[in-house]
């Protein structure tokens, strides 16, 4: 296991350690964040760069041979990761005061190591851009997770109408161009669902093909209009990005280029959710406005005021009336701050019904908020929540990120003290976060014990409900 010290430089923490050889967080297991509830945030926090941005952009960069220039990248644990997986096959990347320079012309051709790909999602990715670039790719199938079975389907059909061909041996997705072609062929794809992923994976795909590529149902989310603007830097054409269709004409190559990732929508929406939890006022920023418009309209329903300038987003929070969410692909509420709402809702005035649709497991909160004296009744991905005066605080584990994070607005809400373990999974996707809420006038602090805390798995129904999928609004 060696150790990797990265140095993220922020006013607030001047080093992270991770260890990073075996992908083994373990040492964050026996860390919890100690929150002083009943806390009120006020001020600016500062928005850091989109994890799921920045992460299929580090992919993106396997489709040239030229420099690729990154800014604004977050320094958290999931990049880390990918960072490895390409410095395995020979990409190297080079910080240069918070920017990361991409080289990939040195790459060599070898299945991506298991145990880095098993750890992270998102690396699966990789697949499209490694089979349009070289002919071949050998991914490891990326696993389900803590929220679902994550099936990657949708990926293998896309690459298969393309004109791959897909064989699954030992948990090893080997993908290789059809018969003695040198590049894909572009053709129309019908995705039976908006995945996030699988566009991406096909948009990637297509830049390096043969033709035309329409792809249908695509996912619109931010992250993926951000591809498409590094992808068309780099000399892609892609027509239609942020639409459910889009076109993409294959180009014989594509160049570098310098690229700032956007800022995280989900980071800034669950800063926003706390606010309001705590009826504080603050300001986050840099953000895209539209990118939230979903979350920000549930919020003014709620009874926070909002107020949108330029690239940030005030709110004053005030009460909090009970209020419905259906999560749905992008512009829909977004999946990944349905558990952060529902820590909100646990305090509401009145009732409220949060329902999931993209992730058959992600209420693995709802029992640990009840723990802290909520009052919700789960039946299979719909949470039905009564308001209560107060919850109080505990020692708890998240199971997964956005569930952690909601742990800790919970413990910010709490009537006393709670320290909450999973920091292997809060690690991942938020940028600072203690440091960050320290700022804003929370106590919070992180305690590097020898103690890990377990939380029995929850058995929620057997079958999650096949709750309708919502159409993106
Ligand atoms: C991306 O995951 C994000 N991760 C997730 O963020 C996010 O929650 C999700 O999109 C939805 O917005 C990254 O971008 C790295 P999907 P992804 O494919 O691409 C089904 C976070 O917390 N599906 O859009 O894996 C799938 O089962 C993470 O930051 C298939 O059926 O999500 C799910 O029900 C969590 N077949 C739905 O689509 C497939 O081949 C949405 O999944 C692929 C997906």
């Amino acid at each position: 296991m060696d150790l990797v010290w990265l140095f993220c430089h922020d006013k607030f923490k001047i080093l992270v350690l991770m260890i990073c050889g075996s992908q083994n967080n373990s040492h964050l297991k026996s860390q919890n964040l100690k929150i002083f509830g009943q806390g009120k945030l006020n001020g600016t926090v500062p928005i850091s760069g989109a994890k799921n941005s920045a992460l299929v952009l580090l992919a993106a960069s396997l489709l040239t041979n030229e420099t690729i220039i990154l800014e604004n990248i977050p320094c958290l644990t999931d990049i880390e990761k990918m960072r490895n997986i390409l410095n395995d096959i020979g990409v190297n990347l080079a910080d240069k005061n918070n920017r990361l320079e991409i080289d990939s012309k040195n790459i060599f051709i070898k299945q991506l190591p298991f145990e880095l790909v098993n750890g992270l999602r998102a690396s699966f990715f990789c697949i499209g851009a490694l089979l349009t670039k070289f002919g071949e790719a050998k991914v490891p199938l990326p696993g389900g997770c803590n929220i679902g079975s994550r099936p990657i389907d949708e990926h293998i059909n896309g690459l298969q109408a393309l004109g791959a061909e897909i064989i699954i041996e030992e948990g090893i997705v080997k993908a290789k161009i059809k018969g003695n072609k040198k590049k894909l062929n572009g053709t129309q794809i019908k995705l039976k669902c908006p995945s996030v992923g699988a566009t991406e994976t096909l948009i990637m795909a297509a830049t390096l093909a043969e033709g035309r590529t329409t792809i249908e149902n695509a996912a619109r989310e931010p992250e993926i209009q951000d591809l498409c603007i590094m992808l068309s830097k780099m000399g892609a054409k892609i027509y239609g990005s942020g639409n459910e269709k889009i076109i993409i004409d294959g180009v014989n190559k594509l160049g570098g280029c310098t690229h700032k990732v956007i800022p995280d929508r989900i980071e800034a929406g669950t800063f926003l959710i706390a606010a309001a939890a705590t009826s504080s006022s603050i300001t986050v920023s840099p953000v895209i406005p539209h990118h939230l418009e979903a979350v920000t309209n549930k919020l003014q329903e709620s009874g926070s005021k909002i107020t949108i300038k330029g690239n940030s987003i005030t709110i004053k929070g005030k009460e909090i009336k009970g209020v419905d969410i259906h999560t749905a692909p992008f512009p829909g509420f977004p999946t990944d701050l349905q558990a952060p709402f529902t820590a909100l809702m646990t305090i509401a005035n009145g009732e409220s019904e949060i329902t999931e649709t993209i992730f058959e497991d992600r209420m693995n909160h709802i029992h640990l908020l009840n723990k802290m004296g909520a009052s919700i009744k789960l039946n299979k991905n719909i949470a039905y929540i009564k308001g209560v005066e107060k919850i109080k605080g505990m020692d708890l584990v998240g199971s997964d990120l956005r569930s952690s994070a909601a742990l800790i607005i919970a413990g910010i809400i709490a009537k006393g003290n709670s320290k909450i373990y999973g920091l292997e999974h809060l690690d991942r996707g938020y940028e600072n976060f203690e440091s960050k809420l320290k700022n804003l006038g929370i106590k919070i602090t992180r305690e590097f014990g020898n103690k890990i805390l377990i939380e029995e798995k929850y058995e929620v129904n057997s079958e999650p409900n096949q709750v309708t999928r919502i159409e993106a609004a």
